[in-house]
């Protein structure tokens, strides 16, 4: 019969030696498995009278159990020292100063800034950030913002076409407003969004580049009014141009998706071929905006006479250079690093927003 005092002993040994989880896996095989020491000497049990099946199964039963006990002790063991090398390995100083040129290397482009103030203002007041594709199809882009075949104002966009080979006409998109028809089409009300994105026109001089940048924003429930806008656009544009004080004037204009449409300018007063925003009497024009078109409430399938809404787009660029004084559009896509470094941002700036 095994001696069992000899066993625990060389198992103990063997465990304790055992220099990794993989090892100790093999012991236990060795000791537990199907062919292993307590397996067998659990089938001897059968041929033993009662007495001898009772303290040998003792003797088994406690083998088993303080075996079990040791290996789950050197496993954690194992465990533990893994997690200790890869602390010790993987170790960094959070304490540590940055390296300077580090710090001094690379900006945040300033359109890339703008946006992300815009995300922050118009986030925080309750409006979701959703996005469209760049190519469009004419219905999204035109038709169903109520600028039908043969209309001016498709003349105005200098669109960019794309052949396809589908009956309908693909192109660039040439404003953001698209988006408008994406939401409304696909959700509830109300809808709350606004939606910042690369926009194209076939276009370039001083004033334009043939890629730039709008943000659309859309509010649609019951019973909006103009003055819903009116307040909306205000609290925007004071929290942007950080200016409590800044006048905004609601000047009449026209775009086919909204009735009636205004464009906003904001006071300013201009000296020395410098603006100084939200200061003399001038004014400046920064967006346009409106209350929402039947028709294209209607072109969405939401025909309710109740819903209501209005929708404003501005381009980013304006915004951008008005507020930090970039003389020159084109600046912007030159990609000169002496540009770049003197108008760009700090990778550790947040948006400097006043709130109150
Ligand atoms: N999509 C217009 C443009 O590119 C801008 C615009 C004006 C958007 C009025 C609007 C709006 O949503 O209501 O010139």
């Amino acid at each position: 019969m095994t001696n069992f005092g000899d066993v625990t002993l060389s198992a103990k040994n063997e465990v304790l030696e055992s220099n990794s989880i993989e090892s100790l896996e093999k012991i236990k095989v060795k000791y537990f498995g199907k062919n292993g020491l307590i397996n067998k000497e659990m089938k001897k049990l059968s041929s033993l009278d009662t007495e001898g099946k009772k303290t040998i199964g003792k003797k088994l039963n406690l083998f088993k159990r303080e075996f079990s006990e040791l290996i789950l002790e050197r496993k954690n063991f194992f465990r533990k020292k893994e997690i200790e090398n890869k602390i010790n390995a993987e170790f960094s100083d959070p304490t540590m100063p940055t390296r300077k040129n580090i710090l001094n290397s690379g900006r945040v482009h300033p359109i890339t800034q703008t946006i992300e103030e815009i995300v922050s203002i118009l986030g925080s007041m309750g409006l979701q950030y959703v996005e469209g594709p760049d190519v469009e199809d004419d219905f999204h882009n035109f038709t169903a913002l109520n600028i039908p075949e043969n209309h001016p104002a498709r003349q105005m966009h200098d669109t960019f076409y794309i052949s396809s080979k589908e009956d309908k006409k693909n192109v660039l998109r040439t404003h953001t407003s698209p988006v408008q028809i994406r939401c409304l089409k696909d959700s509830n009300l109300p809808i709350k969004i606004f939606a910042p994105g690369r926009t194209y026109r076939c276009d370039s001089d001083i004033t334009h580049t043939p890629m730039f940048h709008q943000v659309e924003g859309l509010i649609v429930d019951k019973d909006i009014s103009f003055s819903n806008l009116k307040w909306f656009i205000t609290r925007f544009c004071k929290i942007f141009f950080n200016k409590k004080d800044l006048k905004l004037r609601f000047r009449p204009s026209f775009f086919p998706f909204t009735e009636p449409s205004a464009e906003v300018d904001i006071n300013c007063f201009r000296k020395n071929n410098k603006i100084y925003l939200g200061e003399g009497n001038d004014w400046m024009e920064i967006l346009g905006c409106g209350m929402v078109h039947p028709n294209v409430f209607r072109a969405c399938n939401l025909g309710n006479k109740k819903t209501s809404g209005f929708a404003f787009g501005v381009g980013i660029e304006r915004l951008c250079m008005l507020k930090y004084g970039m003389p020159d559009l084109r600046d912007f896509f030159d990609n000169d690093l002496r540009w770049l470094n003197h108008y760009g941002f700090s990778f550790f700036n947040y948006p400097d927003l006043n709130w109150e």
